[in-house]
């Protein structure tokens, strides 16, 4: 049983319901590697400072050492009846090394070391989520690639639109996971602060140096304002927001692959890695991956909404509410991590059946536009007119049971005898695709010059 420290005001033990209220250890105990390594670097700085000695720094720092060996082979279990983790790890380093340790908390308070290793999780997790993103938007590049040239039909309010290619589609998700990339380092270099040294809420009498932990421990300098410090959670609601719309992002993929999927489109098939089958209909196989990330949108949402309630209205600074900071930031970076890496396995094993999706470009009469503007470009047609000859061809045309790309020449001129022969290669879908070869349109022409931006921008990214 390890010592806990005691409490100078409390005399009497906390009831149990307390401490299950309380205690944060059970959730907070994932920052063991942060503590220690902030730990180490207070330790070095306040031997530096010449506030402890430079042997007790040395025990201080081995025996952390030691600690952290322990933890990770399972022998210190952080599983007792400490407050927290910072508590947990003081204590066992006492026990330790005795006086030396409890020379550690000079000139720290729990509320900078709170936030000082939620940062530093935040700040390591922002990077791991960011080049998980890399690696996403890296295999959705490939895909593009090899499919910038098969059609399918464009969509709006889920009806056929235009003819569009398959790359294009994809890259329209490469645009926004490098947007959500962007916003995660961005959120990085903001929060890149260090906040140890801020004591309980406004400095310290010591002779302190908070620039010399702020460079051991990798952060640019040390934060302006202690009483902002302690109070600031603006750093977990960053990587909480990055993740929910990342989600948000990443759940619109998802709904059209289960749609891709399934019988009525069969534009795609999941591989059987990343399908399941049914209990009781032995047919089936079902796109449960791509539904459970569209679902897991629902967790991170309501973890960011979480601390955004937590979060508002608090006095300064340091209030035990902001206890409630770090599961839901917990649990939001770890559905974001297991979620990159399940889809980017989907999606490369994921087959493409490009027959099926130039088939559904003969269905909806995609060309249509393509008609009215050539009636109106061409043929000096008043746009409301074409508009109307267009009108009559479609009628015309499901009438036999056919799409306009069909119709014969003759057949068209027996709607309209202005209708000349250049339309029937503008009626094509192909060459409609490629007909809207405007910046950022969909030609293949386009689709190729947006990847190779993007693998540009990508190689940039890999270098730093
Ligand atoms: N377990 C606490 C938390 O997570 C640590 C800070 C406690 N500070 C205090 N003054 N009670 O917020």
């Amino acid at each position: 049983m390890l010592k806990k420290i005691a409490s100078a005001r409390i005399t009497q033990k906390s009831s149990t319901l307390l401490q299950e209220l309380n205690n944060s250890l059970p959730f907070d105990k994932i920052l063991y590697q942060e503590d220690i390594k902030g730990s180490i670097a207070h330790a070095y700085m306040l031997a530096e400072q010449k506030i402890i000695s430079k042997d007790d720094y040395i025990k201080i720092k081995e025996g952390l050492l030691e600690i952290y060996q322990e933890i990770e082979d399972g022998v210190f279990k952080l599983d007792g009846d400490d407050e927290d983790i910072h508590m947990a790890i003081e204590s066992r380093l006492t026990e330790k090394i005795g006086s030396a340790g409890k020379r550690l908390h000079t000139a720290r308070s729990r509320n900078d070391q709170v936030a000082l290793d939620f940062r530093l999780y935040v700040q390591k997790n922002t990077k791991l989520i960011a080049s998980l993103l890399l690696k996403n938007i890296s295999t959705l590049l490939k895909v593009a690639k090899e499919s910038s040239d098969i059609l399918l039909p464009g969509m709006t309010h889920l009806q056929h639109a235009q003819p569009i290619n398959f790359g294009y589609h994809l890259m329209a998700y490469v645009s926004m996971f490098k947007r959500d990339y962007e916003r995660f380092i961005s959120s990085y270099e903001r929060n890149n602060y260090s906040p140890i040294g801020c004591a309980a809420l406004a400095g310290t009498p010591h002779p302190i140096n908070r620039a010399i932990t702020a460079k051991e421990l990798g952060f640019i300098e040390p934060t302006l304002n202690c009483f902002d410090t302690v109070s600031d959670r603006d750093f977990a609601l960053e990587i909480l927001f990055n993740i929910s719309t990342l989600f948000v992002h990443i759940s619109r993929l998802s709904e059209e692959i289960i749609l891709w999927s399934s019988s009525e489109f069969r534009f795609i098939t999941l591989s059987d890695r990343h399908a399941t089958g049914s209990s009781i209909m032995p047919q089936k196989k079902n796109p449960d991956i791509p539904e459970l990330l569209r679902a897991k949108t629902g967790r991170v949402n309501g973890n960011l909404i979480a601390l955004l309630t937590v979060m508002k209205g608090l006095p300064l600074a340091y209030n035990k509410d902001m206890q409630e900071d770090k599961e839901g930031v917990f649990d939001s970076i770890k559905t974001a991590k297991l979620s990159l890496r399940v889809l980017n396995e989907m999606i490369s094993e994921m087959k493409i059946n490009s027959k099926n999706m130039e088939k559904a470009c003969m269905i909806g009469h995609l060309t249509a536009t393509d008609l009215a503007d050539y009636l109106v470009k061409e043929e000096g047609i008043p746009f409301r007119d074409a508009y109307h000859i267009t009108g009559n061809v479609v009628n015309f045309a499901e009438g036999r049971g056919v799409d306009i790309s069909e119709l014969s020449l003759n057949e068209l001129q027996s709607i309209d005898s202005r209708i000349g022969s250049k339309v029937v290669e503008l009626l094509d879908n192909r060459a409609s695709m490629n007909a809207r070869n405007s910046e950022g349109g969909t030609s293949t022409k386009q689709t190729l010059e947006q990847i190779a931006k993007i693998e540009n921008w990508l190689e940039d990214r890999l270098k730093d």
